[in-house]
């Protein structure tokens, strides 16, 4: 199926590794000129001569650390000039933070700086040049937060959900596209260190149907269709990528 994706220009932010890795080789293989940008520059590199091997389209690198105050100004300027435009997009850094249940005031405000405000900011920043080109495409990475434990990254992920429906609401009439995508558990740097050992096999039998965690590729996959003009009809939704493991107590 083609995605009428070739052509198109994109931001992804934490494309060094895991889901974002994925996402803008996903992309640069449909034909998408990507600005990839996280802080290690080393793996965003060994992601450019990856994609290069793979034929896709060369992506524009930018080493930035995504919580520093001016991160949104910087990221939106040098993609629109090296872009020219951006059509697409995705809010995926982030990183998983549990806490007691009094934790401590700087867990909480970097949790909330990372995984909200600086996604809410940079998308600020483009929101014009979306407007007034009456289209645009965001995407932004949110995750399982009716836990049963505190985790501080998912309760800023609850927030980006409430925000990213509002602004679809509003944003339609300007031909913007607004959606989240809700992944399960995913094998990554991220959640590894809180599965080791058996703890993965053992968990995923008990609690996902499709009876494993998935890959970096599957978030890729959905995220290519839903960035696409084959979803045109898509906005305000929560897409759960997850094996079947969202469940209420039956
Ligand atoms: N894996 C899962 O099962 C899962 C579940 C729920 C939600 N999620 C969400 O999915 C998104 C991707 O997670 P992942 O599993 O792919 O994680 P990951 O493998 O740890 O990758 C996280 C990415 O975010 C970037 N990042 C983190 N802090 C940053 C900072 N201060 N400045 C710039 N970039 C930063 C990292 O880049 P650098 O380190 O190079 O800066 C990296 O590229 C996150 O928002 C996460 O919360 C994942």
């Amino acid at each position: 199926m083609d995605l009428y994706l070739k052509g198109k220009t994109a931001i992804v932010s934490g494309a060094s590794q895991g889901f974002g890795r994925a996402i803008t080789k996903e992309l640069a293989i449909e034909g998408v000129k990507v600005f990839a940008t996280a802080r290690n520059e080393e793996l965003l590199n060994s992601l450019k001569t990856e994609i290069a091997a793979a034929g896709g389209v060369e992506p524009v690198l930018f080493g930035y650390d995504f919580v520093a105050p001016d991160a949104p100004q910087k990221i939106a300027a040098a993609a629109l000039s090296a872009l020219g435009h951006v059509d697409i997009l995705v809010n995926n850094a982030g990183r998983s933070r549990p806490m007691d249940v009094i934790g401590d005031e700087e867990g909480w405000t970097a949790s909330m700086t990372l995984d909200f405000n600086r996604h809410r900011q940079l998308t600020q920043q483009l929101l014009p040049q979306f407007m007034e080109r009456r289209s645009g495409v965001i995407l932004n990475i949110t995750s399982t937060y009716e836990l049963r434990m505190l985790n501080a990254s998912a309760v800023a992920k609850a927030a980006v959900a409430a925000w990213s429906k509002g602004l679809a609401g509003q944003l339609g009439q300007y031909g913007i596209r607004v959606n989240c995508l809700q992944p399960g558990l995913i094998d990554t740097e991220n959640i590894r260190p809180y599965f080791p050992g058996e703890e993965r096999k053992k968990f995923a039998e008990q609690e996902i149907p499709l009876g494993d965690f998935g890959a970096p590729q599957d978030i890729a996959n959905m995220v290519a269709f839903l960035v696409s003009p084959r979803a045109q009809y898509v906005t305000g939704a929560v897409v759960v990528v997850d094996g079947g493991m969202r469940r209420y107590a039956f």
